[in-house]
């Protein structure tokens, strides 16, 4: 079996997944984005699988969307990377595949933005229907604030700040969860404890090990089936009511919690390639 790892950068996880491919005996034909020319008609690949695991969305995406299309399996799919890179879209997935997350409004207007924000009400959080890294989020505790946001989304921002996305805020005990799923398993669970209320570890977050109850691991798996996803990250926070999902990642970041992880993360990930593409679907 051919293994391509389409990447951007070669970071540490991407050696890890590369070491453990060759460990179980299989070779992994590395891809550079950055070198790819893709002839949208025809394309030799040279390759039966290839694992997707670039930093940037964009080349991710479209490289997704020809591999597809050449009918070469990828981890994730298209359609998977496509949902998991839009903040809404997932809520989307979540709310239709009945996992519970945080209640969401979508407006197109300043005018709207500031009703909605009144109707959910404070604090409530605003994002970018697209994006990741904790890039502007905002925590808005009460209507001043929330006038202000949304003037300067409107004046200084681009194009996806045309889109308000208003999420509920979640009164979590500062700190999320965030859990690995490879196809129906889960691969270990994190939690991120941080005194900002954006728990991510360039936010000072400590991270430790979590327990996988079967509520988390039910409503993980539950996530990861809604976005089809084959190797996917859940980030779920504890609610007053329960576990709430707040997204799920597609390109996933595992090698800086490795200590709190079981190291045999790559391997399973190896083994469900092998498991789930097998060589003779691609005579
Ligand atoms: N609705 C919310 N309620 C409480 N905390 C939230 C909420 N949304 C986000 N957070 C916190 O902010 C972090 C980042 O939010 P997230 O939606 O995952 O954006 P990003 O894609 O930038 O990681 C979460 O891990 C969580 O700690
Ligand atoms: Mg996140």
């Amino acid at each position: 079996m051919k293994i391509g790892l389409l990447y951007d950068r070669i970071r540490k996880d991407e050696k890890k997944i590369i070491a453990a491919a060759r460990k179980q005996g299989i070779s992994v034909k590395l891809i550079n984005a950055n070198n790819l020319i893709f002839a949208l008609e025809k394309n030799n690949f040279d390759f039966d699988v290839v694992i997707e695991r670039c930093i940037n969305h964009a080349r991710a995406l479209y490289s997704l969307k020809i591999l597809n299309e050449h009918d070469i399996k990828t981890i994730n799919s298209y359609e998977t990377a496509e949902i998991c890179g839009s903040k809404f879209l997932v809520s989307e997935k979540l709310l239709k595949n009945n996992v519970k997350t945080p209640r969401v409004i979508i407006t197109f207007t300043p005018e709207k933005a500031l009703d909605a924000i009144e109707e959910i009400g404070y604090p409530c959080v605003l994002k970018p229907a697209v994006g990741s890294w904790g890039n502007l989020l905002a925590k808005i505790k009460d209507r001043e604030s929330a006038e202000a946001i949304i003037a300067h989304k409107k004046i200084l921002g681009s194009y996806h700040h045309s889109v308000y996305y208003i999420q509920e805020y979640i009164r979590k005990p500062g700190r999320d969860i965030r859990v690995f799923v490879i196809g129906d398993k889960v691969a270990g669970a994190v939690y991120r404890t941080s005194r900002h209320w954006i728990t991510h570890m360039d936010r000072g977050a400590i991270i430790s090990k979590c327990p996988v109850t079967d509520d988390l691991k039910n409503i993980s798996l539950n996530a990861a089936r809604a976005v089809n996803g084959d190797f996917v990250a859940v980030d779920i926070v504890e609610s007053d009511s329960g576990l709430q999902v707040l997204e799920v990642e597609y390109t996933v970041e595992f090698f800086k919690f490795y200590p709190y992880l079981d190291k045999s993360i790559t391997k399973k990930l190896i083994r469900y390639v092998q498991n789930n593409f097998p060589e003779e679907n691609y005579k």
